[in-house]
């Protein structure tokens, strides 16, 4: 079995630190990554430079982005300015970001739950014919701070509408980090039984209630084989009061190491490298893995 991990670090982990690096950094981050054997970096974001300051400099990213064969850097769109900034850049590959509840789209996309649809259709139907692929995340799949518990059904009606559109994977996005491994199980069955199996899901787990890999594991045995994760565990979505970082690539990769699942990644080079970012960001990684390693080295 191989795993893709699905590197966000750059993109949501960046977009919710306190400080703003330098485009210098981020490129140096990203370069970084590469280098450890990360295949997919999700870069940066094309949204209103108001909502997210810390990707505001996308554009000036992007046009010097590291050179590394075989590595996709997938950007962050949501509507249709979002798009023709990136395909200035030439970008191959986009996700657009869905949410499962009304509350999250109005407060993070400034639309109903309805109206996102008409936002993303044109973006989807834009890319494919300029030859981008689509990924789609849907927020808020278990629970949402406003509303509460999310039904397996909600986030299913959401998601097959996302995939219909034209996507071709769907990445659950556990928001706010509430969900547990039998959670996932309930909406991995639910997306079954709506005829969208494992192949085309990837997981998005934060780590706020310490359940992110156990999660994974969860979503690994159902067949799930894309996971994100940011790299040292750094993020959040500013948008989501109570959000805390991501999975850290680092706590993911030891699972998997030890699973003898491969991955391609160099587990101290990345260490490395979060504990390099770290300095850079003022505050010392989460990841229980690069605190364990950190003494080794
Ligand atoms: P809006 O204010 O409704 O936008 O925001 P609008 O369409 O009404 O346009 C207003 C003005 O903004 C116009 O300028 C547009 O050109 C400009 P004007 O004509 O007034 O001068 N504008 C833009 N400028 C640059 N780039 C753009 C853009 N779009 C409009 N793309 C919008 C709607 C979607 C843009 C806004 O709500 C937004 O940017 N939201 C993004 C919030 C965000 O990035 N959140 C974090 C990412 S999601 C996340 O982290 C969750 C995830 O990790 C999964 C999980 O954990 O669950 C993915
Ligand atoms: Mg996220």
């Amino acid at each position: 079995m191989r795993v893709t991990i699905y590197e966000v670090g750059p993109r949501d982990g960046l977009q919710n630190e306190a400080v703003t690096v330098p485009v210098e950094v981020k490129r140096e981050f990203i370069g970084r990554l590469a280098e450890a054997g990360l295949s997919v970096i999700e870069a940066t974001s094309f949204v209103h430079p108001k909502w997210i300051p810390q990707l505001a400099d996308a554009s000036e990213l992007l046009e010097d982005l590291p050179k590394a064969p075989g590595v996709r850097y997938p950007v962050l769109v949501p509507n249709e300015r979002g798009l023709e900034r990136a395909l200035e850049h030439g970008v191959s590959e986009i996700a657009v970001f869905g949410s499962a509840t009304e509350t999250f789209a109005q407060r993070n996309l400034n639309r109903t739950l309805e109206s996102q649809f008409e936002m993303f259709a044109p973006v989807v139907e834009r890319a494919l014919a300029a030859g981008v692929r689509v990924r789609a995340y849907v927020s808020m799949c278990f629970a949402d701070p406003w509303e509460g518990p999310v039904a397996p059904a909600q986030v299913v009606a959401v998601g097959r509408r996302l995939l219909d559109l034209g996507c071709y994977e769907l990445s659950l996005g556990d928001t706010i980090g509430v969900g547990t491994p039998r959670h996932v199980e309930a909406l991995l069955d639910a997306f079954g039984d709506g005829g969208v199996g494992p192949e085309r899901l990837a997981v998005h787990f934060h780590d706020t209630y310490g359940q992110a890999l156990a999660n994974t594991l969860t979503a690994l045995r159902r067949g799930v084989t894309v996971v994100d994760a940011s790299a040292g565990g750094i993020g959040g979505c500013p948008y989501a009061g109570s959000a805390t970082g991501n999975l850290a690539t680092e706590d993911l990769v030891w699972m998997l190491d030890g699973l003898g699942v491969e991955t391609g990644v160099d587990l101290r080079s990345l260490v490395a490298t979060s504990l390099w970012l770290a300095d850079r960001l003022g505050r010392p990684s989460p990841s229980r893995v690069v605190q364990a390693l950190a003494k080794e080295m």
